[in-house]
């Protein structure tokens, strides 16, 4: 079918706009009638026989593994190892046959990542793709294939594929939580509860539009952008700095926050703007004082956080934007629509090709 812009100026801010019902479908997908439990297509995967998950990917697929990394850890108290498809497959790792393989790709066809499945096809227990392509090579040769459901996705900076991804990552760390017995019947019932208002929360988000719109025209001005996470937040912000310098060829870095006196702290003077993601969590405080740290070199803080966050760390910032509170686990997902938005209305206040940002493709199929 014909894939059309739907109204908006670009096939991004369709997609971006379209994310309350994409992720509303995926959980459809994933979840029982009532809500109340995960469940898995075809013959699932019983994760009791499984020791460690190896997960490979390139570009913001890879960022939705970085931050699956600490759901699967945390939830599932499950060894993950995550790696770049281009380095992965000729690093000759080790797999022991306890490994479950995921890969995450949008399109499936991604060159360095089909390598990669290839080359643990023969040693892994088990072999699983995160798509959204379900005839795509990477979903034909897993014997499981997790399908995102986030229709076609055109924009080459990817965004509702990757908060889709993220969702059935985060269901599929919920299940192996169960079935390894690291998580009470409580605490997934709230896990699950929080998702489907997900949807919700993110319509909340896109209505701040024109907020993000201005904080976007400050952005635009300038050459270089900082971003700063703790925790689940750092992956984020790795995923906010690469849209940002795809779409507006602005000059973006993250780091994690407690990474900052380890060498970016010598960049901040008050040209640069530093985005910091950080709801008000465990890690909160921490965070806080290294935005102080920034703020007394001259630094300027873009502060992303929620109502609480802003009440306490408000003070001296440069601009807030403050989204809804969310379960700290579901974070990652909320604040990607912050550095989707940041990201496109710069590129829209600087005229780049948004949808076709130069020399990117949609899928690289060659190495
Ligand atoms: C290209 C695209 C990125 C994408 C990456 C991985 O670089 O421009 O947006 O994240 O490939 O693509 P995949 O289809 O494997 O997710």
């Amino acid at each position: 079918a014909r894939v059309d812009k739907a109204g908006h100026k670009h096939f991004m801010a369709k997609e971006i706009a379209e994310q309350p019902v994409v992720i509303g479908d995926t959980l459809s997908h994933y979840l029982t009638d009532d809500g109340r439990d995960v469940v898995l297509p075809g013959d699932g995967i019983d994760f009791t026989s499984i020791d460690r998950l190896t997960m490979v990917a390139c570009g913001t697929a890879y960022y939705a593994c970085l931050t699956a990394k600490y759901w699967f850890e945390q939830l599932a108290r499950m060894p993950v190892e995550v790696d770049i498809a281009s380095e992965f497959r000729y690093r000759e790792p080790p797999i022991s046959a306890r490994t479950a393989a995921l890969f995450v790709s949008q399109s499936g066809e991604t060159a360095d990542t089909l390598a990669a499945l290839r080359y643990c096809e023969p040693h892994a227990q088990t072999i699983l793709s995160v798509v959204n392509v379900p005839e795509s090579s990477i979903a034909r040769e897993s014997n499981l294939a997790l399908p995102i459901h986030a229709g076609a996705e055109i924009g080459v900076a990817s965004t509702k594929a990757f908060t889709c991804q993220l969702t059935v990552l985060l269901l599929l760390a919920l299940k192996a939580a169960k079935d390894r017995g690291t998580i009470t019947d409580d605490r997934l019932a709230d896990i699950l509860s929080s998702l489907r208002g997900l949807p919700a929360l993110i319509n909340n988000v896109l209505e701040q539009d024109t907020t993000f719109r201005k904080c976007a025209r400050l952005l635009a001005e300038t050459d270089n952008v900082l971003f700063l996470g703790r925790g689940l937040m750092y992956p984020l912000a790795l995923e906010g700095a690469l849209k940002l310098k795809e779409i507006s060829y602005i000059h973006a870095e993250a780091y994690a926050s407690g990474e900052l006196k380890h060498g970016p702290i010598a960049l901040i003077d008050k040209k640069m703007p530093v985005v910091v993601m950080a709801p008000r969590d465990a890690l909160f405080d921490k965070t806080v004082s290294n935005m102080q740290e920034v703020m007394a070199r001259g630094g300027k803080i873009l502060l992303v956080t929620d109502g609480p966050g802003a009440k306490e760390a408000n003070e001296g910032v440069w601009r807030s934007l403050t989204m809804p509170e969310v379960d700290p686990i579901l974070s990652p997902i909320l604040y990607a629509l912050p550095a989707q938005l940041l990201a496109y209305h710069t590129a829209v206040a600087k005229g780049t090709d948004v949808d076709q940002p130069r020399n990117l493709a949609k899928s690289v199929t060659v190495e």
